[in-house]
């Protein structure tokens, strides 16, 4: 049942291209236009707030969404998570849209908060993997992610969906809104193109080599800037969560108010340094950090040779339109943080103290 593959989350990765396959068919049209007509009676045209609510990774990838649409649509997305959301107060008006991000669609605090915003008289669109299941049923409408079953405890495969789901969620908000540009083309082709990109991504050996050296490490420190700071916040996740590292993770700009004290050559610093608009930010935060003697591991894109001068280790990924980062390197954290746990002696597949759908608060 795991296909040949040691473990599940394994198995799970390496099924993401066909994931993704599954995400995307039906929801572009022949010339590579999202179609999500479905929506068009949530006034998508209208819309100035997005509040989104989720939980843990399914968190991580409402971030993304942050990123993507406040960058080219009049909207503010305020993000939060669902057991903090659901005890704040919460304001709905007509312009006011509320999106759930939940894998299981079971999360206890993501389906309470799904209860309040229709309390308060407000729609939710659902974001989930499971038909049938409760946040589905409670929600207005559900884009469901088509990940297939997913057995590893940790998100994998289906954090790379929910990405897809909201990219291309993202994209029919600026068709709808008249404000659909050539840049907007490119990013659409290229998340059609993102199964065979990340078939490449999968099977870099790198990752797996450098586990074999990282693993030893008790502690990390992720680092990433504007729409992949929830990469570093995804990728120390996983590998807290499966080899019980200790890993942190910042927005690269505020280590110098407070986490840079911490580094040293014990404590590895994981960047998240593809070729974007903050790249050189990212560069001298990656430099100050080398200079506290930190052992530094960055993911970049192809073709840049200056970033070796500043690591210790790079793994490359291919060039890709900025926004899309977080959809490409997403494997290779999940990838590092398997290899590792399993190095480690530990099944990836069962984290102790977590399951897979957390029903209670
Ligand atoms: C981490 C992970 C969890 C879930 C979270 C929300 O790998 O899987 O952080 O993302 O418990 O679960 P869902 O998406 O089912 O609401």
């Amino acid at each position: 049942e795991k296909g040949g593959f040691k473990h599940f989350m394994l198995k799970e990765i390496h099924e993401v291209p066909e994931a993704i396959e599954s995400a995307l068919v039906g929801r572009f049209d022949e010339d590579l236009k999202p179609n999500l007509k479905e929506l068009d009676e949530f006034n998508l045209e209208k819309v100035k707030r997005i509040l989104l609510v989720a939980c843990g990774t399914s968190y991580h990838a409402g971030l993304v969404f942050k990123y993507f649409a406040e960058k080219y649509l009049d909207v503010d997305v305020l993000i939060d998570v669902a057991s903090e959301f659901r005890y704040r107060p919460i304001r709905i008006d007509d312009n006011t849209l509320t999106i759930a991000i939940s894998q299981s669609g079971e999360t206890a605090d993501t389906l309470e908060s799904v209860r309040a915003v229709k309390k308060a008289g407000g729609k939710v669109i659902a974001i989930t993997n499971v038909v049938g299941s409760t946040i589905t049923r409670e929600s207005d409408i559900t884009l469901f992610m088509n990940a297939g079953p997913e057995i590893g405890v940790a998100a994998s495969k289906t954090y790379v969906n929910q990405l897809i789901i909201l990219y291309t969620l993202g994209l029919y908000m600026m068709k709808k809104r008249g404000i659909w540009s050539e840049e907007h083309n490119i990013i659409s082709k290229q998340l059609n193109e993102s199964p065979k990109i990340v078939r490449k991504i999968i099977n870099n050996e790198k990752i797996n080599q450098l586990a074999d050296y990282y693993k030893n490490y008790h502690h990390f420190m992720y680092i990433g800037r504007g729409i992949n700071t929830a990469t570093a916040m995804e990728g120390a996740l996983k590998l807290k969560e499966i080899s019980y590292i200790n890993a942190v993770a910042y927005p690269a700009g505020e280590l110098k108010h407070g986490p840079i004290a911490l580094l040293d050559p014990t404590f590895p610093v994981f960047a998240i340094a593809p070729k974007d608009s903050l790249y050189e930010k990212m560069r001298s935060n990656i430099e100050e950090s080398r200079a506290r003697n930190a052992r530094i591991l960055s993911i970049a894109t192809e073709g840049d040779e200056e970033i070796k001068k500043i690591s210790h280790d790079v793994i490359y990924i291919p060039e890709a339109h900025e926004d899309l980062y977080p959809l490409i390197i997403a494997p290779v954290i999940q990838l590092f943080a398997y290899y590792i746990a399993d190095k480690r002696g530990y099944d990836p597949d069962k984290p102790r103290n977590l399951a897979k759908s957390v029903t209670v608060e």
